[in-house]
């Protein structure tokens, strides 16, 4: 029924690096080829837990667009925007925020996590426990069928799954189908039909999947049913009729996890990142004097690339010959560290031109990305009034003059 659109967001978070890089531009880019496509960057999100330093907030959008951009997204292909430039989300946000249960948000696994981690900020606000229905908000208004993600945000896919069930559930039903199909589950006797009524409610509202089996086995067994009935039962059971937001699929990215330079995951803050924007002879150094297997302390030690940081990187930039001959010369001392590192070096540096180069232009001329992400932000209103209609309808909201 719709368009197997991807969506995806990214919290504006300055320069990005290879990490990013490999974890997720590399597969946008490749989905944008295969799918109807939008990215956008979710400032509003990052309020939700930077609100005391909005200054960032400008810069790093624009950074983050410009090293989309440079890594290949491309804005013929995929529509890109920025979250607070459709106000409809915000819309949205409130609207799904009548029927969403405070419960819900406490129990997605990132609010305790998040409020645990970063203790230095005060994330006890009603923004902060909104994040997930925000970005539900996001998902559902383009009713999007796959939203490629780290496993961090498989929860709020998941969430968002059940706050698309409620309101499909809750608004997306058709005059005349309710009926028969209520005058269907009575055929079946009071107490399976209560049975059935409280299995399909379960499913519906929390997304219990085994209510769901139990309450489709009842049907198969249930003799008096005419095929009408049942199938009608079928399409009740699973909030039948209109589906007026799409259910969306997490697409996990199977990319490894890039490490950073000191072996630990690749993250700005950490300060092992390799920015996709860094000039050669920063990445050189950087790579040169990058850690290595502490028991390789002279040259004639012989090491273990299982114990080194600079194994991953060969992993991501080395065929299978390389890394032979990483093994072969690193546990038999045949070759030197600086020897080894040298083609993680090239490697890295033919990566980054291309990209280093597409950023510049960019650079140059700042009001090409304004208006790429202009024509993304108009796109994706029109994309997002449409639904937008719709939820309005289904609320009582339509006040047409
Ligand atoms: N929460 C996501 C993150 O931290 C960013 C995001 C916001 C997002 N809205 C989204 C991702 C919608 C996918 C779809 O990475
Ligand atoms: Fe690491 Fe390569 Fe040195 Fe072995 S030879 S310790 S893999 S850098």
């Amino acid at each position: 029924m719709f368009e197997t659109r991807v969506l995806s967001g990214m919290r504006p978070t300055g320069s990005l690096h290879l990490g990013h890089y490999h974890g997720v531009l590399k597969n946008w880019a490749r989905l944008q080829s295969e799918y109807p496509c939008l990215f956008f960057v979710a400032d509003w999100h990052a309020l939700t837990t930077d609100y005391g330093a909005p200054e960032a907030i400008e810069k790093n959008t624009w950074d983050m667009v410009i090293d989309w951009l440079a890594a290949g997204i491309d804005p013929q292909q995929a529509i890109l925007f920025i979250q607070s430039q459709i106000p409809e989300h915000a819309e949205l946000h409130l609207l799904l925020s009548m029927i969403v249960p405070v419960g819900w948000l406490e129990r997605v696994p990132t609010y305790k996590d998040q409020q645990e981690k970063l203790t230095d900020k005060d994330l006890s606000t009603y923004g902060f426990l909104g994040y997930p229905l925000l970005q539900s908000a996001d998902i559902l208004m383009y009713r999007a069928k796959f939203v490629p993600v780290g496993e961090d945000q498989v929860p709020h896919v998941e969430f968002t799954r059940e706050v698309a069930r409620r309101f499909n559930h809750l608004y997306g039903r058709e005059p005349g189908f309710e009926d028969k199909a209520r005058a269907a589950v009575k055929k079946m006797g009071s107490k399976k039909a209560r049975l059935f009524n409280e299995l399909r409610t379960r499913f519906l509202e929390k997304g219990e999947q085994q209510a769901l089996d139990k309450a489709r086995a009842m049907l198969d067994e249930q003799q008096n049913l005419s095929r009408g009935d049942r199938e009608r039962l079928y399409g009740h059971l699973e909030g039948g009729g209109k589906k007026i937001l799409a259910e969306p699929e997490a697409l996990l990215t199977e990319a490894p996890r890039m490490v950073g330079l000191d072996g630990q995951k690749m993250s700005k803050s950490y300060g092992n990142s390799i920015s996709l924007r860094e000039d050669a002879g920063s990445v050189e150094k950087k790579i040169r004097t990058m850690p290595t297997d502490p028991a390789r302390v002279k040259r004639t030690d012989p090491g273990n690339p299982e114990k080194c940081p600079v194994w991953p990187l060969h992993q991501v930039y080395s065929d299978q010959a390389r890394k032979q001959w990483v093994v072969a010369g690193c546990t038999s001392a045949g070759i030197g560290c600086l020897d080894c590192k040298q083609p993680v070096i090239e490697a890295v540096l033919a990566e980054l031109a291309p990209m280093r180069k597409r950023a510049q232009a960019y650079l140059d001329d700042p009001t090409l990305v304004k208006n790429i992400v202009a024509d993304g932000n108009e796109k994706a209103r029109k994309l997002a009034l449409e639904t937008m209609r719709d939820v309005r309808e289904a609320m009582g909201l339509s006040h047409v003059q």
